[in-house]
């Protein structure tokens, strides 16, 4: 068996001998036990992670700091309870997320909302958590609905670049998200009049590698005043495979908050990071079951999921790691593909397997971010399970999709 590098694991897993664990519990037995496609977690990664950030803000800037995870990253009820007892606030982008950040027993003062289309009812669903205003109209529309006492920070749009997908980069002048810097004067009059004004808002965009970006945001903001809250937003990049290096998060976050020490003279102030990925995408693997193997120009291993369970190979081209579960590594090159109708439905493109043959159970790292949150169920291919394993024990936190559940909207 070819020696594998298996940086991209969670930390609480094992690969010994050439065999997948995820926090004490063996991948094949997860499958067997729970079926597959499945979402698998090491709980003690979003623990450590959650820890970590907490950490890294405290010791930078202070207890004034606040760590909130992005829902959008991983909307799970146990995920957010974990982090809740972790410490950590929670920003949501929609009453759906809202709803579940209450559920897992999140305060109004503890919850961040976002969203550049906010509806009346999710403004009203809002009061009295911290508001990201993003627009003018939202701005009248939330005067009307809130007094001087709702916490607003201002969503500002820096118009900075930044050297990641175009459909998940924010911070540039041409962006949906947020106040222009030529807007902002007139926004901030007009909310500190109306209502309780914290801050700023900025979030450059999403799986962000450089300092730069981060540290021009910060730049931009302080043109626009001083204010006793600033919220820096997330997008801290992760490696999705072994080629690839993770934001180092302690030294960003040093320097981040150096920067915002020299530039908005933070000192004092109060500082929120919004890191979603940075949290959950590494503590989660996904399994498969391999139910074909093809070969023409290439070998194609077909298994029994695929972009109802992972689209961001089709959305973003994002490269995955791929192994069979108990004979990690390998020199059989293939594409890892899905089970939907169309060739699209792709989840890795030349990735090296073991030999792969039906009945393998296949695991995909990194798999923790946006992968249950974009889930759906293209081809009525019901959505999979959320697993947490640590200490040898698996708990299913969210039950898999039936077939009943695909007309359970019917009337
Ligand atoms: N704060 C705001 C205002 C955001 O819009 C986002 C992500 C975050 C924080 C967290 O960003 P993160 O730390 O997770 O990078 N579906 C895409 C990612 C979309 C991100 C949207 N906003 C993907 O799968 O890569």
């Amino acid at each position: 068996m070819a020696a594998a590098t298996t940086t991209v694991y969670p930390e609480a897993a094992s690969t010994d001998g050439g065999r997948l664990s995820v926090g004490g519990c063996d991948a094949v037995e997860l499958a067997r036990e729970f079926g597959t496609p499945a979402y698998v977690y090491a709980e003690d990664d979003l623990r450590a992670r959650a820890r970590q950030l907490r950490g890294a803000m405290e010791r930078h800037h202070g207890p004034r700091s606040t760590v909130a995870f992005a829902s959008k990253a991983f909307p799970c009820t146990a995920a957010l309870r974990l982090f809740r007892e972790e410490g950590l606030a929670v920003d949501v982008a929609s009453a759906g997320e809202l709803h579940l950040a209450r559920r897992a027993g999140y305060e109004a003062s503890e919850i961040v909302v976002h969203g550049n289309a906010k509806s009346v009812g999710e403004l009203e669903a809002a009061l009295g958590t911290t508001i990201v205003v993003d627009n003018a109209a939202e701005l009248e529309r939330l005067s009307g609905l809130a007094g001087r006492e709702q916490r607003v920070l201002l969503r500002i749009t820096p118009g900075v670049s930044t050297d990641t997908h175009a459909a998940v980069a924010t911070g540039q002048a041409d962006s949906k998200f947020g106040f222009s810097m030529q807007d902002a004067p007139a926004a901030i009059e007009r909310a500190a009049a109306a209502l309780d004004l914290r801050g700023l808002h900025v979030h450059v965009g999403s799986q962000i590698f450089d300092e730069q970006p981060h540290r021009e945001s910060i730049a931009a903001l302080a043109t626009l005043g001083a204010f006793p809250e600033y919220d820096l937003g997330g997008g801290f990049g992760v490696a999705y495979t072994d080629d690839q290096r993770s934001v180092d998060l302690d030294a960003r976050l040093a320097a981040m908050v150096a920067a915002a020490h020299a530039l908005l003279d933070a000192e004092g102030r109060h500082l929120t990071i919004e890191p979603g990925r940075a949290l959950v995408a590494a503590a989660g693997v996904t399994l498969y079951t391999v139910e074909s193997v093809k070969r023409n120009v290439s070998t194609w291993v077909a298994v029994d999921g695929g972009m109802s369970d992972n689209l961001r190979p089709l959305l973003y081209g994002s490269p995955y790691r791929a192994d069979v579960a108990d004979r990690l590594g390998g020199d059989t090159v293939c594409h890892l593909a899905g089970k939907h109708c169309e060739s699209g439905d792709v989840i890795a493109r030349d990735v090296a397997l073991d030999d792969p043959r039906p009945g393998d159970v296949v695991a995909t790292p990194v798999t923790g971010a946006y992968g249950h949150a974009m889930a759906n169920n293209y081809n009525g291919v019901p959505r999979p399970p959320v697993i947490f394993c640590s200490g040898g024990r698996a708990r299913v936190v969210v039950r898999r999709e039936t077939v009943e559940d695909l007309h359970a909207r019917d009337l």
